[in-house]
């Protein structure tokens, strides 16, 4: 099974917003990974809209061609927009405002409740829903009793383990996985996924999909700064020679 790639482009928004200007747009960061073969989108709406806006969900929405997957806290505010916008994937994930980045799974036992009342108002939206958990055995089942479509496994543990750690976090994982499919959900995964490691999890049995940010956008960055430099230069050579 080949796994889907889907392509988390927080990072181009966060370009954006140290600026508060309009490039890069992550709207043509979408084409582009598009163009390079993702099969889905990710963004992640925060409360603290530190990246994304909500005028880039809107207009994704509008212009992605290949699946949109939003990821968004159990909140009120964010999932009625999800509710509006459509997303055609959810990822519920947790959310703190003094973090860097996604920094654990949801815990859906002691948050069943918020939990439960977003995914049935997404669902009833008509979107499919993913839970984002660690790899642990009872988040997985009551995740399960949610009516939810898919769990994405979060690999941070798996990314930052070094030496014989490595293949203990991926038996984990693999553990988990199984525990996935056999409740009859879609298996996804991400967080923490690089070049270097992302192949032992991809050959997961049933992996599904794939989500995948920082590694990618900063590769981007680099294998596309000659060109960028190159383009400028050849604006002050063409201007020097007037
Ligand atoms: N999956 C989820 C649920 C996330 O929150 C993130 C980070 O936004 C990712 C995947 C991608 O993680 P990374 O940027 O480390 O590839």
């Amino acid at each position: 099974m080949i796994p889907e790639l889907g392509v988390n482009i927080d990072h181009v928004a966060t370009v954006r917003q140290a600026r508060r200007t309009f490039e890069p747009d992550p709207v043509w960061a979408a084409a582009a990974a598009e163009l390079g073969g993702a099969d889905s989108i990710t963004i992640h709406l925060r409360e603290d809209r530190r990246h994304i806006q909500d005028r880039d969900l809107r207009v994704l929405r509008d212009t992605v061609t290949a699946k949109l997957n939003l990821e968004l806290a159990a909140v009120d505010e964010i999932v009625a927009i999800a509710c509006q916008t459509r997303p055609d994937q959810a990822t519920l994930v947790p959310e703190r405002r003094e973090e860097v980045t996604t920094e654990g799974g949801l815990d859906v036992i002691t948050q069943r409740q918020d939990v439960a009342a977003a995914v049935g108002r997404l669902r009833e939206a008509g979107i499919a829903v993913s839970l984002f958990l660690d790899p642990d055995e009872r988040q997985i089942a009551t995740a399960a009793e949610l009516g939810v479509q898919a769990v994405e496994l979060h690999t941070g543990q798996y990314a930052l383990a070094r030496g014989t750690r490595v293949a203990e976090e991926l038996t984990r994982l693999a553990v988990a996985g199984r525990q996935v499919r056999q409740l009859g959900l879609t298996l996804h995964a991400g967080h923490g996924l690089t070049y270097h490691n992302v192949q032992p999890v991809a050959a997961l049995a049933g992996m599904h999909e794939l989500n995948i940010g920082h590694s990618i956008i900063a590769r981007a960055l680099l294998v596309g700064m000659q060109q960028a430099v190159r383009e400028m230069k050849n604006l002050l050579i063409l201007a020097g020679q007037k």
